[in-house]
């Protein structure tokens, strides 16, 4: 598996395709740069792996289109873009998630997070709570996204149980146990990932879920 990560840059809108700038033309100068930089390394990876020059577009659901034989995840916050791509089915599917927040503020916590997680969060340091509610938050939608392409499913935060097993505040494993049936996952299906805090600032958390 490829996994590339990249500081947001104005100047790579310049390299989209025409069909790609099309997808974007119309957005504001945030979304251009964070999904020009997106494309920049997703197809600097597929190219690695052997698929030149392709549009890499989105479907109706926003979910990325990967040429036949790839499984790939993109994610992009404001400082920060990230990608991991690798061939089906060797590296079965895969989900990223990057953000530039520090903390998922409290308010936040009940829309997103179960009660467990939400007791397990309370258990922990009061100054570590925050930033691993971040991380919960984070590995949801790295999961989310790795499980899209096979269940074409909506899953909400819900469903779906995150359990973190820090190595330090900023770094460590994830286990991510489905919460009900969700396409072909059926209820206590458990996927793993990891977090980690970059040196830059950025957390990102990453899911495999094999074939
Ligand atoms: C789709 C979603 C996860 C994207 O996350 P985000 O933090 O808003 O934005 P990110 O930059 O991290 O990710 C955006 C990228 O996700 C990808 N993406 C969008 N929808 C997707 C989907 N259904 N499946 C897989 N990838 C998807 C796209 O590549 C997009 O980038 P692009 O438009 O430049 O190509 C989020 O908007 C969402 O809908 N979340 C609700 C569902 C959820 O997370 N449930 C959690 C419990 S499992």
């Amino acid at each position: 598996m490829i996994v590339r990560s990249a500081p947001v840059d104005d100047g790579l809108v310049a390299r989209l395709t025409e069909a790609e700038r099309g997808v974007v033309a119309k957005a504001s100068p945030k979304r251009q740069r964070e999904f020009a930089t997106a494309r920049a390394l997703a197809k600097d990876a597929l190219r690695e792996l052997g698929v030149p020059g392709c549009d890499l577009l989105n479907g109706p659901d926003r979910a990325p289109i990967w040429p036949d034989g790839i499984a790939g995840s993109i994610s992009h916050c404001d400082t920060r873009a990230f990608v991991a791509i690798g061939k089906r089915p060797q590296i079965g599917t895969v989900g990223v998630d990057v953000e530039h927040r520090a903390f998922l503020k409290p308010e936040l916590w009940r829309l997103t997070l179960l009660p467990e997680e939400i007791a397990w969060l309370e258990a922990r340091p009061v100054a570590e709570r925050s930033r691993l509610a971040l991380t919960m938050f984070t590995a949801k939608e790295a999961l989310y996204k790795a499980q899209y392409p096979r269940s074409e499913t909506y899953m909400g935060f819900m469903a779906l149980r995150v359990e973190l097993a820090p190595r330090e505040p900023d770094h460590g494993e994830v286990r991510c146990v489905f919460q009900q049936e969700v396409g072909p996952f059926p209820e206590g299906f458990v996927a793993h990932g990891r977090f980690a805090r970059l040196p830059t600032g950025e957390l990102v958390a990453g899911v495999r879920m094999p074939e």
